[in-house]
């Protein structure tokens, strides 16, 4: 995939950073995990992942098949002293460098648009899952509030905005993702679509 990953992370902090702890408490609520370890696929600057770290007790992996974009991570870790809690993995979503059943909790925001091959990557999440586990993927902006501020900005930048919006988180792609996640044998799992943001649950049953 080209990023810039500079560029990218400006518009991280600069125009999104709102909806990384809107959409961790999201995640905390939804999934009622805070403890464990927890992976952030394409984790860009890590944003997510941190805020997830700030309300829970979870460790974290930030991972992300761009180095330059893992730069970017582990300085925001350093900078704000959490090497204790969280660290970086470099990687592609299509092999995660982890071990079966060895993680709890699975977040990814804004990633899974760009992955190849999604039937082999939610199974490589599956995989690392531990029983009980859950997994929380897609893309949003945690409210329709943040959704209309941050769009009124990035229309200005890019034209496209709307449309790419609209094929990657409206009601259309609930269904191929639905498709892709029942060949992958996965189950069970659950899409939650509204106007901030389409999210796929996917938990990994216990034994
Ligand atoms: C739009 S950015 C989102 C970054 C971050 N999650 C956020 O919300 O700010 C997408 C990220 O996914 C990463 N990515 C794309 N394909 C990937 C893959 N196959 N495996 C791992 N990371 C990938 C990119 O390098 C990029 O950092």
């Amino acid at each position: 995939m080209e990023i810039n990953a500079v560029e990218f992370d400006k518009i991280a902090r600069e125009v999104f950073a709102p909806v990384y702890p809107v959409i961790a408490e999201q995640i905390k609520h939804k999934t009622g995990i805070i403890r464990g370890t927890c992976l952030d696929i394409g984790c860009g600057g890590g944003y997510l992942g941190i805020a997830m770290a700030g309300i829970t007790e979870l460790d974290v992996y930030l991972f992300d098949a761009s180095q330059e974009m893992l730069k970017i991570a582990a300085g925001n870790i350093a900078g704000r002293g959490l090497e204790q809690r969280i660290q970086t993995l470099p990687g592609d979503v299509h092999k995660i460098p982890l071990d079966d059943n060895s993680i709890d909790l699975v977040i990814s925001r804004g990633s899974v648009f760009f992955w190849r091959d999604r039937q082999k990557a939610f199974q490589e999440i599956h995989r690392v899952l531990k029983p009980g586990g859950v997994a929380f993927i897609g893309g949003g902006f945690g409210t329709t509030a943040l959704k209309e501020q941050i769009t009124s900005v990035m229309e200005k930048r890019n034209n496209n905005w709307r449309e790419k919006l609209k094929k990657n988180i409206g009601e259309n792609a609930v269904e191929g993702f639905a498709e892709t996640l029942r060949k992958a044998e996965i189950s069970p799992f659950e899409i939650d679509r509204n106007e901030a943001g389409l999210w796929i649950i996917i938990r990994r049953e216990s034994f």
